[in-house]
C-alpha cells in the first residue's frame, strides 16, 4: 500500500476515536486525548509563544481544533488581539462542540483534513500524535507534507507539537518524532527562523516556525 492509499483509512479511524472520546467525556481535555487541563494549557502556552505581542490584530488557523479549546486561551492572551479563528477538524462532532465554545462572530469551522484558508498564524496541537496502524515512515512523510501545506497558508508562521522520540516506552498506535530531524526539516524546507522547545515537563516538544526573525 502506498502512503497516499493508507492515510484516508487511518484518518477514518482517528475521527472515530476522537468522536468516541467526546461522547464519553464531553468537551474536556480528556476528550482530545490529554491527561488533564494543566498539560492542555501548557501546550497552548508553548505554541502561542509564536505570536508577536506587538498590539496588532491577528488571525489563526487551528488545525485539528477538537472542541475549540484554543480559542479561549488565545482570546485571553495579552499583547495582541485575536480577530478571526478558523478551526479545522475531521470530526463533525468535535466541530459541533467547538461551535458552542467559541465566539460565533470571530470563529468559523471547516470539516475536513486540510488547511484551506490563509491566516497569520497556524497551530497544530496533538493532531499528529495518533497514527494507528500507519508505519512510522508513512506517517513521517504525511506529517511533513502537511507541515509544508500549512506553512504555505500562514502569513507569519506555524507552531506545532509532536511526541518525542526521547522516551523509554512507546505505544504502538502513536507517533514519536525525532526533534532533531524535524528541526532540520523546518530549517531546510520552511524558514530560517525556527525555535525548538524541548524543556517542559511532557514527553513531547514544540517547534515554532516564523517567517520573520523573532525578537
Ligand atoms: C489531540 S486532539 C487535539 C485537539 C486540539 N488541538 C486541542 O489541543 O484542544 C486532535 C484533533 O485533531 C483532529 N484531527 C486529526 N487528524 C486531522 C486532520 N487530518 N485534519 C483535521 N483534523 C484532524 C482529531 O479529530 C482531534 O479532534
Amino acid at each position: 500500500m502506498t502512503p497516499d492509499d493508507a492515510i484516508p483509512k487511518t484518518l477514518t479511524g482517528i475521527r472515530d476515536l476522537y468522536a468516541g472520546n467526546l461522547a464519553e467525556h464531553g468537551p474536556s481535555s480528556r476528550s482530545v486525548g490529554w491527561k488533564d487541563d494543566w498539560s492542555h494549557l501548557l501546550r497552548f502556552e508553548r505554541l502561542s509563544r509564536l505570536i508577536a505581542r506587538d498590539g496588532s490584530d491577528y488571525t489563526v488557523n487551528d488545525w485539528g481544533c477538537g472542541y475549540g479549546a484554543m480559542f479561549g486561551y488565545l482570546d485571553a492572551l495579552p499583547g495582541a488581539r485575536l480577530t478571526e479563528y478558523i478551526g479545522y477538524d475531521i470530526s463533525q462532532e468535535m466541530i459541533d462542540a467547538a461551535r458552542t465554545q467559541c465566539d460565533p462572530v470571530r470563529s468559523r469551522f471547516i470539516l475536513g483534513p486540510d488547511v484551506t484558508e490563509e491566516a497569520d498564524y497556524s497551530f497544530v496541537s496533538g493532531t499528529f500524535n495518533v497514527k494507528l496502524q500507519a508505519s512510522d515512515a508513512d506517517w513521517d512523510a504525511y506529517v511533513k507534507r502537511h507541515l509544508s501545506a500549512i506553512y504555505a497558508k500562514s502569513r507569519r508562521g506555524v507552531a506545532f507539537n509532536l511526541l518525542t522520540s526521547y522516551v523509554d516506552w512507546k505505544a504502538e498506535n502513536l507517533f514519536y518524532a525525532d526533534p532533531n530531524g524535524f528541526f532540520d526539516f523546518c530549517k531546510r524546507h520552511l524558514s530560517r527562523h525556527v525555535t525548538l522547545i524541548h524543556d517542559y515537563a511532557l514527553f513531547e516538544w514544540t517547534i515554532l516556525v516564523s517567517r520573520e526573525p523573532r525578537p
